[in-house]
């Protein structure tokens, strides 16, 4: 059996990034799929968070994957703190995480910056639990952009850890599904730094809850360089705000960057600006309508989340409790 898992962090300021490199791709997938998209809380503290600010960006991200078009009846959605399972299988896993491992692991480095001493052990540990959230399921199949990948291949690793320590074919090894176009969308500010929640400009992104004419204003206001748009692929070397902008234009249409490039070749940035933006709006607009009326009712989110932590732990309680018997816990 084919099971999706894939989750996002409730830390605020959802944006394109998050939509075209993740959640627009999960909409595509729950047709074919047994999926569950949950709402990362227990990932987010690694990191301090506000509490009535980690609540509402909890109720965002959710009303985000529905208002994106996920099916909250196909698809399971909660958030992570609902089902205990995932702390008590990341500990299990944690004693079979060798230091080496994480010390590999870029986005550690990155976030804990040059404080590396202050940072906390969950930060440290955020790739076990990482793994304990796919295995849990026994997911099969976790889409996540590039910037995940490393992480995922720790959770392969792991799984098989796991089966190998025990002499259990127990977890399957979970694959990662990266998709093409427009998987890194970088900062309208700047076109060498990711689109990111915490970059302070928020001029350098497009947040899913922008209105028609902040997101029409901040295409406008884009960087660009002072070339016309190029005649072929290899023109884009070296232009990192023409190729993101087209990559956007082409992840927004579902063209391929040749067909993006090949229709505005030679032409100027203002005559691009304003397509990209009627595009942007006309997609990302109705997204965003929808979010909003669904954080105006609290009511309904929390509904969707408690039934998907029901169905969530429904999947997962079983699974741990052989866990559990594989590693000689006594069930007195
Ligand atoms: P984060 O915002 O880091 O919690 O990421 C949530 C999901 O969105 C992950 O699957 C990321 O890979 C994806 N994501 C975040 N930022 C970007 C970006 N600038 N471009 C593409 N995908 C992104
Ligand atoms: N670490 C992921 C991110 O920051 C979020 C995440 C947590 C996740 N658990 C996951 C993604 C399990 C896929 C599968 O984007």
């Amino acid at each position: 059996m084919n099971r999706i898992f894939s989750g996002i962090q409730p830390t605020g300021n959802l944006h394109l990034g998050n939509y075209l490199g993740a959640i627009r791709n999960w909409v595509k997938l729950q047709k074919d799929y047994d999926c569950i998209f949950c709402v990362v809380d227990l990932h987010a503290i690694t990191l301090p968070q506000d509490p009535a600010q980690l609540k509402a960006a909890t109720r965002e991200v959710t009303a985000a994957y529905i208002a994106s078009g996920i099916d909250p009846e196909a698809c399971i959605l909660f958030n992570q703190s609902t089902v205990s399972g995932h702390a008590e299988l990341a500990w299990i896993l944690g004693c079979l995480t060798p230091l080496g491992w994480l010390n590999r692991m870029t986005q550690f480095k990155e976030k804990a910056g040059k404080q590396r001493e202050e940072a906390g052990l969950g930060l440290y540990a955020y790739p076990a639990l990482m793994a304990a959230d796919i295995l849990l399921y026994k997911g099969t199949h976790v889409p996540v952009g590039e910037d995940q990948k490393q992480h995922l291949e720790l959770a392969r690793d792991l799984a098989g850890a796991f089966n190998r320590r025990y002499g259990v074919e127990f977890f399957p090894l979970p694959e990662p599904q990266i998709f093409g176009a427009a998987t890194r969308v970088m900062s309208l500010r700047d076109g060498t730094k990711k689109m990111s929640k915490s970059d302070a400009s928020d001029q350098s992104r497009i947040n899913l809850t922008d209105g028609p004419e902040a997101i029409a204003q901040k295409v406008k206001r884009a960087k660009t360089d002072p070339g016309n748009l190029p005649e072929d692929l290899k023109g884009l070397e070296g232009r990192p705000e023409a190729e993101n902008l087209l990559g956007i234009y082409a992840a927004l249409t579902d063209k391929t960057m040749e067909q993006a490039v090949a229709e505005f070749a030679g032409q100027q940035f203002s005559a691009f600006k304003p397509r990209l933006a009627d595009v942007a709006v006309s997609v990302m607009g109705p997204i965003g309508t929808e979010m909003k009326r669904l954080m105006a009712d609290p009511g309904y989110v929390d509904g969707i989340l408690r039934r998907g932590a029901e169905r969530a732990n429904a999947i997962a309680a079983p699974h741990l409790r052989e866990v559990f018997d594989i590693v000689g816990f006594l069930r007195p």
